[in-house]
């Protein structure tokens, strides 16, 4: 099969294709040829060396796929031979073929193309254990949103509205603020123009919000606190301008704040597993009724993930960014 090799790691010019062995699926698993692959911004930091893949998992970059099922490991019942399905992988999305664990794998949601359909399962799975699992997001609150046109962005705005809360973004430009508007935010912030928590306070005259979803980090850390009202919630996804850094954590104490935050790949099957029931239960339906999708912003063969990386690392893309392995 073709495959995306990335060397030791370095700029998107270090990926190239090359051939090699179909992976086979071993227990519990199933093998899929893919069609579509998603690409997400952890892809980015472990292309550079700065996020290994665990152990037991492919070293090929690649957290999601679509695809048909090619072949079934030993113990696998709920899957045929040609269902079509999209998958959580801990890695080996950029390829032909990829394994991923029959747990973790749903249907192709009614109307979507599986190009559409892989770009779900990151997004979905990272915001609903964050927001539900861990910021304990519940009807009528208010939710800020750091990063608000990207994937997880998109995906957190959905699930707001889903579940009844409203969210407020922050985006780094007009277009994003208006698409996310659009898409369902009730407010947007454009932060190079404004400070977030001023605009936070002045939406919410004063109030704040119930839980932050932050990607950012350490620069926005004392501004997050603030802005959470009493037994506020700060969940972290990723920390893009750094994790380190001095700051007063009495807000923490005087308004019962938790700070908490969670990643995707070193979970144990079984937890990965509840988050898809869960999703297939609650959010898989709202997609068949089309209230619920993802945005897909640019499509690229595999052959140029070069130039796929590039745009995601630019920021000028609004929601996913997908490789078409076979178009
Ligand atoms: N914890 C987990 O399990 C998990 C899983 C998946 C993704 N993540 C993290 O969630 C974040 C979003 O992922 P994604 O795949 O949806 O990414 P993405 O689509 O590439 O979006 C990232 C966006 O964040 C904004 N941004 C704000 N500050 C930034 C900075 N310092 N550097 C780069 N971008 C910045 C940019 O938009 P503006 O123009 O508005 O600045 C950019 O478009 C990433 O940090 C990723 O590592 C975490």
């Amino acid at each position: 099969m073709k495959y995306v090799i990335h060397g030791s790691g370095g700029g998107p010019e270090c990926m190239s294709l090359t051939n090699g062995p179909i992976p086979s699926p071993g227990p519990g698993q199933i093998l899929i040829e893919v069609a579509s692959a998603g690409i997400n911004r952890p892809d980015v930091l472990q292309r550079s060396g700065k996020y290994p893949p665990p152990a037991d998992a492919s070293p090929v970059l690649g957290l999601e796929v679509a695809g048909t099922v090619a072949a079934l490991g030993e113990g696998v019942t709920e899957w045929k031979v040609g269902a079509g399905v999209t998958a959580l992988v801990p890695g080996g999305g950029y390829a032909e073929y990829c394994v991923a664990p029959a747990g973790h794998a749903l249907p192709i949601p009614a109307g979507m193309d599986f190009t559409m359909a892989a770009a779900l399962p990151e997004n979905w799975y990272t915001v609903w254990a964050n927001l539900m699992l861990h910021g304990r997001l519940a009807a009528g609150e208010r939710l800020l949103i750091h990063g608000g046109s990207s994937g997880i962005g998109l995906t957190a705005i959905q699930l707001a509205k889903y579940i009844g809360a409203e969210s407020i973004v922050t985006v780094g430009n007009a277009e994003k603020a208006a698409f996310c508007r659009e898409f369902g935010a009730a407010h947007a912030i454009n932060y190079r123009e404004a400070d977030f928590a001023e605009e936070v306070k002045r939406i919410t005259n004063g109030a704040g919000v119930d839980v932050v979803l932050d990607m950012v980090g350490a620069p926005y850390l004392q501004r997050n606190l603030a802005v959470l009202k009493r037994d506020g919630r700060l969940v972290f996804v990723a920390f893009l301008e750094g994790a380190k850094g001095e700051f007063d954590l009495s807000p923490v104490m005087m308004k019962r704040l938790t700070i908490t935050g969670s990643t995707m790949r070193p979970r144990t099957l079984e937890e990965k597993t509840a988050i898809r029931d869960a999703l297939l239960a609650r959010i898989w339906p709202e997609m068949a009724k089309g209230t619920i999708r993802p945005h897909v912003f640019a499509r690229f063969p595999l052959a140029e993930v070069t130039e796929a990386h590039r745009l995601m690392e630019s920021s000028r893309h609004i929601g996913k960014i997908m490789l078409e392995v076979k178009p």
